[in-house]
């Protein structure tokens, strides 16, 4: 890819306005380097809404109307419905237009093939942002481990409660494409809120040879069942293994201001621990990270631990980068496929009874 650093502010287009575009527009807002052009969905109300923010900006309800408007845009912020992900970001890129897609990327490695060959074939960029990259509390658990302060990493644990009381609305046409993806075997736990935390195994220890997991279902209300009680256990290359239990807490009251997710993330040492004790939701009120070693507990009080902050960071580094273009995309589609095929491996394994699968053995069609 040739990509060209831009030397003015990037013409941006928000393509998609719906719930998670209350935390996207945190990276463009007040930030020298976007000036936000258009803004695109077919809800006339959700244009209106969202334009009294961005006056200078034109509205679309369909990007083909953006397409055909003339309207110069360098890169689009795709917030669209999972299902809508494929077809769309090819589309966006055929334009011409960079792509700052959210996760998950797709749900099988053909079509995100097709997504790479879009961008390659229109020299554009697509990036697959992952925000909890850019969580502070989870910066500093990776800078931790990595300053050795708690010894050789031994193993990683993640933990995460899904409840449903408490938390921020979730319009109810959003639910009609999870359930969508959701009849396509791709559960909403496993494979949308997972894809995060899959990441995070990545990018903290690197590549993953073996691949063990046990999905379950509960019925939450009659003929729609969530995907837990899970338990999803991998292999690194560098033999650090990991684990993630996904339990259901329906009648658990959490607070917070976005999705009520009570989550955990451990890693533990041959001198001590690190753990991040929330992100999504505000579960225990306890400094977000805790470090112990050799005898002593260090608790830090002063983290941006607001998740939507993760957000703001994510969009910042890719408009920045559009910029520069130097340094890592945090991710590329390419290591996004790696995310994608982790998850592809534990539900190869679940259908296989738990057997190990190594996520680079999946067909690439
Ligand atoms: N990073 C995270 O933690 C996180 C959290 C929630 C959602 N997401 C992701 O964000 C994306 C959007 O999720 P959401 O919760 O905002 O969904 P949503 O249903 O609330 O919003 C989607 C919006 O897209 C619009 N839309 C539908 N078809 C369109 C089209 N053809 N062109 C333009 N707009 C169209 C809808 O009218 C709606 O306003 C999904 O990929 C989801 O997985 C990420």
């Amino acid at each position: 890819m040739t990509f060209t650093p831009y030397d003015r502010p990037v013409r941006a287009a928000f393509v998609g306005l719906g719930r998670i575009y209350d935390l996207n527009v945190r990276g463009y807002r007040d930030n020298p380097d976007v000036e936000v052009v258009a803004l695109v969905d077919p809800s006339e109300e959700r244009l209106e809404e969202r334009q009294l923010e961005w006056p200078g900006a034109r509205t679309f309800t369909s990007t083909e109307e953006l397409a055909a408007s003339g309207l110069e845009v360098d890169a689009v912020e795709a917030l669209l419905p999972i299902p809508l992900h494929v077809d769309g970001v090819i589309e966006l890129l055929g334009n011409g237009w960079h792509v700052n897609l959210q996760k998950p990327m797709c749900n099988d490695v053909p079509d995100a093939q097709r997504m790479i060959d879009a961008a390659r074939a229109n020299d554009r960029v697509l990036r697959v942002m992952e925000n909890y990259l850019f969580y502070e509390p989870l910066r500093k658990l990776k800078a931790t481990v990595e300053s050795g302060d708690i010894g050789a990493v031994s193993g990683y644990h993640m933990k995460m409660v899904g409840s449903s009381r408490g938390g921020w609305d979730v319009p109810l046409s959003s639910y009609h494409w999870q359930l969508q993806q959701m009849q396509n075997g791709r559960g909403i736990l496993v494979f949308d809120d997972g894809w995060h935390k899959l990441a995070t195994a990545l990018w903290l220890f690197g590549p993953v040879r073996e691949v063990r997991a046990w999905i379950g279902g509960t019925e939450v209300v009659p003929g729609i069942s969530v995907d837990a009680p899970t338990t999803i256990v991998w292999e690194h290359d560098n033999g650090i293994r990991g684990v993630w239990d996904i339990t259901l807490a329906p009648d658990m009251y959490l607070r917070s201001d976005y999705y009520t997710n009570d989550e955990r993330w451990e890693v533990t040492g041959q001198r001590g621990y690190a753990r991040v004790n929330r992100c999504t939701g505000r579960g225990i009120q306890q400094p977000s990270l805790e470090v112990y070693a050799d005898g002593e507990m260090r608790a830090f009080h002063a983290l941006d631990d607001d998740w939507a902050s993760s957000f703001r960071d994510s969009g910042r580094h890719w408009l920045r980068w559009l910029h520069t273009g130097d340094g890592p995309l945090l991710w590329s589609a390419e290591q996004a496929v790696d995310v994608l095929r982790f998850a592809l491996a534990a539900y190869a394994s679940s259908e296989a009874g738990g057997t190990g699968i190594d996520p680079a053995s999946l067909p690439d069609a």
